[in-house]
């Protein structure tokens, strides 16, 4: 983790800031003494105080996703989130500038996205994962060293300073809109990664992938409308072949993962041809925060103060 993210995190403790870290350090303190170890693949567990009612991804779901993104199935959409999140920065900038935009991603995972990204910004960012997986948080963190990869609950006040984010992004994960409002700056921006009716049809049924609500977009915009509006949006749609395996690990990494009898699954894709042709649908869409929200005054966060 680089010492400049730390500047926009918050103790979720007492609500005040993280001193830098030594090198080779691995505890994260804030200046009001609370601690926080970092895991050995370089994430950091800040939640503390009552467990989360939130069931976080299995090292299985986790596993299957982190297959299923390194095969390059979802690079289209890599590529073009990349594009979408970028360009706020690549208006022809000063290299010799000190300012580094931050980006927040919500619900990392394996860090997949993040790092097409970072990788598209030459590094010249700073980045928070957010991921109540610890298991998500241990590929993401080996994966982007230099990002903040923290377990946190989206649904909770974010560890991280108002106004401070230049971009939020989200592909598939919980939207918690009131808290993306205080973290981004008001000229900042929200991305969301949703798929659209018709994503992964061929195979929905088979791999017991939940239905796709026809109104799926109006509803984001609907849920996001009292702190965002929505000022573009694109879609994608990419032509994979997938092999057995990967069917296997499309139905393990979504929702469905939670609860799908894995033996099940194996006997439904023994059927399939050796490729399945299928259709990914996404779509892209680009909020700001609107205005009277955007102003909100900076607040400390004092949720989870142990008892003493
Ligand atoms: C479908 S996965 C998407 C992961 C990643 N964005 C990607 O597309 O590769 C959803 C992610 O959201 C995380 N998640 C679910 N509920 C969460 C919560 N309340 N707080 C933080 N993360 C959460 C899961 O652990 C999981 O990694
Ligand atoms: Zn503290």
């Amino acid at each position: 983790m680089e010492n400049s993210v730390l500047d926009a995190l918050l103790c979720p403790i007492c609500g005040v800031e993280f001193a830098p870290l030594l090198r080779g350090a691995n505890v994260l303190r804030c200046v009001d003494g609370h601690s926080f170890d970092m895991a050995r693949q370089g994430y950091v567990n800040l939640l503390t105080g009552p467990g989360t009612k939130f069931v976080e991804d299995s090292a299985k779901m986790v596993c299957a996703r982190d297959d299923f993104l390194a095969n390059g199935h979802y690079q289209g959409l890599a590529n073009e989130l990349s594009k979408v999140v970028s360009r706020p920065f690549f208006a022809p900038t000063d290299s010799s500038s000190l300012y580094r935009p931050l980006i927040v991603d919500a619900g990392t995972g394996t860090g997949w996205y993040l790092q097409e990204i970072l990788l598209a910004l030459g590094g010249r960012v700073d980045a928070i994962g957010l991921d109540i997986s610890k298991f998500a948080l241990r590929r993401a963190a080996r994966r982007n060293p230099s990002a903040a990869n923290l377990v946190w609950d989206i649904w909770r006040e974010l560890p991280i300073v108002a106004h401070r984010a230049d971009v939020v992004f989200v592909v598939f994960a919980p939207r918690n809109a009131a808290e993306f409002a205080r973290v981004l700056k008001p000229t900042g921006l929200l991305v969301v990664v949703t798929p659209r009716p018709g994503h992964l049809a061929q195979i929905a049924k088979l791999a017991h992938m939940l239905d796709i609500q026809p109104e799926k977009e109006a509803a984001l915009a609907t849920s996001l409308a009292d702190h965002f509006e929505l000022v573009d949006s694109s879609t994608v749609t990419l032509e994979l072949a997938l092999s057995p395996t990967d069917v296997c690990n499309v139905a393990l990494m979504g929702p469905a993962g939670h609860h799908i009898n894995s033996a099940e699954l194996s006997r439904n894709v023994e059927g399939l041809a050796e490729l399945t042709h299928v259709s990914a649908e996404f779509t892209i869409s680009i909020f700001r925060p609107t205005a009277h929200k955007a102003a909100l005054p900076q607040r400390r966060i004092l949720t989870h103060r142990p008892a003493v």
